[in-house]
């Protein structure tokens, strides 16, 4: 058996609140996703997942991406960029034309194409996503490809994501500060749900749950695509605040202590398990001088705000109509569903069935960027190997994210569809 051969180089950033980290990885001839190098680094100048400091996020951004060129023996210059905050917005918008029962050519999709990007009202945002999903003859959906049929009149539902300008070009000008070329923007739950949702639970409706540092992105998928998302300005950064106020302790102990002996679940014995703890940790500190703190105290500083985050998640599903039959299952992904018990804490909470996502679908992943933490970053590599139409405009320099009739569309329509049927 000869190995496969890798035919594309396809490499992706995740800049989270608390690290950025870099994938390089490879598709080989058969189709499949290998690593062949990743790196990581702490986050310095991400703000609630949006850049605050440019020269500080380049810094991380370019010690990420050396790492990992440094283990992949490649060089790059292109990265696909993951966005998890800024005004992210979905929507579907349908557009239909007349064809007066004449059979449906290729010319006739790209119009159908043309008029819908036209006239998409982008409400001031850029696009980010421009995506055909199904078609429709005569106001009867579920067509795939209608090439050859006949009707009086096509639609199509454009799936729409949107981002504010702002967030989007400074993440851009962050990868070139750091010499690499922006090749796609991706909003984060779209990579993240190809990651750790199966084709399946896409299809039939699944809340995706992403709890990062400092943000908590709820999106739900139904009939195969990203029908919903709402960003929540908490995350398991929070919690760590919350114990190092609450015990008078520095920020690294309380994570620390978070990590270690943090659970989102009780237990009677909490009240006489007393913590192990430096002197530095802090806390109250008993007759000997050594900072005295039981189990039970930790985890109710934790669950006070896990159950903030949780009732926040509630209200948003609620919003994004989460309900009924397609809204049993949720999938809890990002570095806070390394939480102790926190499955099952949300399960209780929230009435409905929840399981931890962890990123699949591509080879090779180091340990220790194999969890949910990872799933963004394992999902835009994902995405971007991945067959789909996308009608939005390109990044380039002066393009201003947000031109909703920008040149060219007819071509790049043409090019998309030539691509992708
Ligand atoms: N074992 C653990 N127990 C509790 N929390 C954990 C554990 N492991 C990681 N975390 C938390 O996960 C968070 C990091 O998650 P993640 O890497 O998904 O965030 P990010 O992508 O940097 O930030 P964001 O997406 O919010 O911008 C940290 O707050 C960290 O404390
Ligand atoms: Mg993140």
């Amino acid at each position: 058996m000869t190995a496969a051969r890798v035919e594309k180089i396809i490499s992706a950033l995740d800049i989270g609140s608390s690290k950025v980290c870099a994938l390089i990885a490879g598709k080989t001839d058969t189709g499949d996703l290998i690593v062949l190098g990743t790196g990581q680094r702490e986050s310095r100048g991400v703000v609630r997942g949006c850049i605050a400091d440019m020269e500080q996020a380049e810094l991380s951004v370019r010690h990420a991406v050396e790492q990992a060129e440094r283990i992949a023996g490649i060089n790059i210059d292109r990265v696909t960029v993951g966005i998890s905050a800024g005004g992210l917005d979905s929507m579907l918008a349908p557009v239909e034309i007349e064809l007066g029962g004449d059979r449906i050519e290729q010319e006739d999709i790209d119009d159908l194409l043309a008029a819908g990007r036209a006239n998409l009202d982008m409400q001031g945002k850029s696009a980010l996503h421009v995506q055909p999903t199904l078609y429709s003859l005569d106001g009867v959906g579920g067509v795939a490809n209608p090439i050859g049929l006949h009707a009086d009149r096509l639609g199509v539902d454009i799936h729409v994501v949107l981002a504010d300008p702002s967030p989007v070009r400074n993440l851009d000008l962050t990868a070139r500060a750091a010499h690499l070329e922006v090749d796609n923007v991706v909003v984060s739950p779209i990579a993240t749900g190809l990651a750790c949702l199966t084709a399946e639970e896409r299809e039939l409706g699944v809340a995706l749950v992403e709890m990062g540092a400092s943000i908590t992105n709820v999106s739900v998928f139904i009939g195969g695509m990203l029908v919903g998302l709402q960003t929540i300005q908490q995350g398991a950064a929070d919690i760590t605040d919350d114990i190092a106020s609450t015990f008078g302790m520095r920020r690294a102990q309380a994570e620390r202590l978070k990590c270690y002996y943090g659970s989102a679940l009780s237990t009677p014995r909490d009240h006489q398990d007393v913590l192990d703890l430096d002197k530095e940790d802090g806390g109250n500190v008993d007759d000997g001088g050594t900072p005295r703190i039981t189990k039970a105290q930790l985890n109710a500083v934790i669950f006070q705000r896990i159950d903030k985050i949780v009732s926040e998640i509630g209200l948003v599903l609620k919003h994004l109509g989460f309900s009924g039959t397609t809204g049993h299952q949720i999938v809890l992904t990002g570095g806070g569903a390394e939480l102790k018990g926190i499955a099952e804490h949300f399960q209780a909470a929230l009435g409905r069935a929840v399981r931890i996502g962890k990123p699949k679908g591509v080879s090779g992943v180091p340990e220790a960027h194999s969890g949910p933490a990872f799933s963004t970053l394992i999902g835009l590599v994902r995405y971007m190997a991945s067959d789909r139409i996308d009608l939005k405009g390109p990044l380039d320099p002066g393009d201003d994210y947000a031109d909703g009739a920008a040149l060219g569309i007819i071509e790049r329509i043409k090019r998309a569809i030539r691509e992708n049927f």
